[in-house]
């Protein structure tokens, strides 16, 4: 959450730089933004609303060749102009991403020592702290050394000080990189934000300090001893950001979804069985899985967990990372955790991680983002190929990290002999074929039709047992977080334990049908919701009739890729109801794309 960017260098097109890389960084967070810049003094430039809005108060022609700046997620103080950074205090500057979770505390000492606060953020206090220090030790290096021994919580700082000409950074438990090009050094939250203009990237690791020159980088310890950097060329190729013609990113991710399917699991897959197991982990010492996660990634979870479990017989619990960071775990030597996340960065995932192996627990990520800190945090990394996804909501990184649970299935399935020859040939003939039905599934459908009929409801159901209950949570989760739209996902047969007492005349149900042994008996739950005034919308793998008002057919394949067909209409039908009430699909409100607080 909040994005932050900055740039020393020798061109004068620095305000241009940072403004590219708060636009490329928007995914972050977008309430308000701000920049710092130097031309003999600081000057700072802010503005509520998203980038677009900073950009307009910004003169270009200023010649400046350093700044800071900063996309925010309000975690403490209410969006406006006074909260949005960067913060100034003394002679300090900042940008800051991240929680500092003592700040009441220290803004106390700060206060008994003269310091006066103008907004109720965090990160003003962790301004002031760090001026406090350089005041007293006349060292920013030192200063902030002991900034970093003295607050809890989370950071990745950008700092600039009234009287040098350098960038100072330092993080913690929030990602930040830094970045060489020909014309100057950066600091980032994410590659993206500079790959226009960089060409090598590192990772700052946390408890070093990082100073950005003009024409240097150097990284100090706490003890202020040099240490080395370690640059790799920016891969350029997977920070594509054109929307190819779509109106939105959501939908060209959706539409790229083939693609990533193929992409994810060819590698496993070259030379069919064979080489899955010999590119997997032997999952088989394992007698219990433990998947954590968050909001998509932990639907995805919970797809897995029916998979797993039905095909390789080994018992799955899915759990949220920020409950399952802080409850008693029943892991031992025979349990594997697996962290599943599109960024490799979500702020409970990564403690789930680090508890995990905390505690000597085996650990695997499913994650996206190359280089992310899960990615190099844990054990094993299965990595998803979805390539950059730019809308808040998530979709093709969805199917991506189901495509893995569902090739870690087959892997574990096979292994223990759980499925025979003539399956296998079945599913990977599917396999092959797949890229192509969600294809089909994309483009065949009306799902406008079903949109124009929903999107004035105030209330939606969706409903499904089994994998199809998993996906119904996802189905809905889409609809709310891109639409507004109060919607709940139930176990078909719950409903009607309480909850069906809220279906009235023109309550939309969409209800979710694939799982070959239940539709009936979902179909049952159908039928109670219909004789009660409900709309009924079912999307299903059968040709089986039922009353629905409206029907959205999928193609029927093997039950470990079924859900890969199945998500596609309830991402587009909550895209197509977005759309008709004029919703900020991309950015949705209240929303940041990478969650680095708790
Ligand atoms: C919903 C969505 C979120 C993420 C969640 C975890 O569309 O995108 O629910 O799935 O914030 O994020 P990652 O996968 O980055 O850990």
């Amino acid at each position: 959450m909040c994005g932050i960017v900055g740039y020393n260098g020798k061109g004068n097109n620095t305000l241009r730089i940072l403004i590219d890389g708060l636009k490329a960084l928007e995914y972050r967070g977008y309430d308000s933004a701000g920049v710092a810049y130097k031309n003999n003094e600081i000057n700072i430039v802010k503005s509520v609303g998203k980038i677009n809005e900073l950009e307009q108060k910004i003169d270009f022609d200023i010649d400046t060749c350093m700044g800071i700046g900063h996309t925010r997620w309000a975690t403490h103080g209410e969006v406006n102009l006074t909260n949005s950074h960067p913060h100034h205090v003394g002679d300090v500057t900042i940008v800051h991403n991240g929680i500092i979770e003592n700040f009441n505390e220290i803004k106390k000492e700060l206060m008994n020592n003269g310091y006066k606060f103008n907004t109720t953020t965090d990160t003003e206090i962790a301004c002031g702290l760090i001026d406090y220090y350089y005041k007293e030790c006349n060292d920013i290096k030192e200063a902030l050394v002991k900034f970093m021994d003295k607050v809890k919580g989370s950071y990745a700082l950008g700092v600039m000080t009234k009287d040098s000409d350098t960038i100072y950074s330092v993080r913690k438990d929030s990602p930040l990189i830094i970045a060489k090009g020909e014309n100057g050094n950066f600091i980032a939250s994410d590659t993206i934000a500079v790959s226009k203009y960089a060409d090598s990237v590192m990772y700052l690791e946390e408890n070093i300090i990082a100073e950005i020159t003009n024409d240097s980088i150097t990284l100090f310890d706490k003890d202020l001893k040099e240490v080395e950097s370690n640059f790799k060329l920016i891969d350029k190729s997977v920070d594509n950001t054109d929307k190819c013609g779509y109106d939105h990113y959501m939908l060209k991710e959706i539409h790229e979804q083939p693609k990533v399917f193929r992409d994810t699991v060819s590698p496993y897959l070259e030379n069919g069985i064979d080489s899955l197991i010999d590119t997997m982990p032997d999952f088989t010492k394992y007698n219990r899985i433990d998947i954590v996660a968050c909001g998509s990634a932990y639907h995805t979870g919970l797809v897995g967990k029916s998979l797993i479990e039905e095909f390789a017989d080994v018992p799955v619990n899915v759990e949220v990372a920020s409950e399952y960071r802080y409850k008693k775990n029943f892991y031992d030597d025979k349990t594997l955790v697996i962290v599943v996340s599109q960024s490799g960065e979500t702020a409970d995932t990564l403690a789930a991680l680090r508890k995990a192996k905390d505690d000597n627990i085996d650990t695997l990520a499913i994650v996206n983002v190359e280089g992310s800190t899960m990615a190099r945090e844990a054990d094993v990394l299965l990595k998803i190929k979805a390539g950059r996804e730019i809308a808040v909501a998530t979709t093709k990184a969805y199917s991506a990290q189901v495509a893995m649970l569902s090739l870690i299935a087959l892997n574990l399935a096979n292994a223990k002999g759980n499925i025979d020859k003539e399956e296998i040939k079945e599913i990977l003939k599917d396999i092959k074929e797949l890229p192509v039905k969600i294809e089909n599934t994309i483009l065949n459908s009306d799902y406008t039709n079903i949109a124009e009929a929903i999107y004035k409801n105030d209330n939606i159901f969706f409903i499904g047992r089994g994998i199809d209950y998993a996906l119904s949570m996802e189905g809905s989760l889409k609809l709310k977080e891109i639409s507004y739209i109060n919607s709940q996902a139930y176990a078909a047969g719950e409903l009607k334990h309480g909850t069906i007492s809220l279906i009235e005349e023109g309550t939309p149900v969409i209800g979710i049908l694939t799982e070959e042994d239940l539709i009936l008996k979902t179909i049952s739950n159908i039928e109670e919701v219909k004789s009660r005034g409900a709309v009924t919308i079912g999307v299903t793998n059968s040709d089986i009739n039922s009353k629905f008002d409206y029907k959205i057919e999928v193609p029927k394949v093997h039950k470990l890729l079924q859900p890969l067909l199945t998500v596609v209409p309830l991402q587009l039908i909550s895209y197509e109801v977005a759309k008709l009430r004029e919703c900020s699909i991309d950015q949705p409100k209240n929303l940041a794309k990478s969650v680095t607080v708790e």
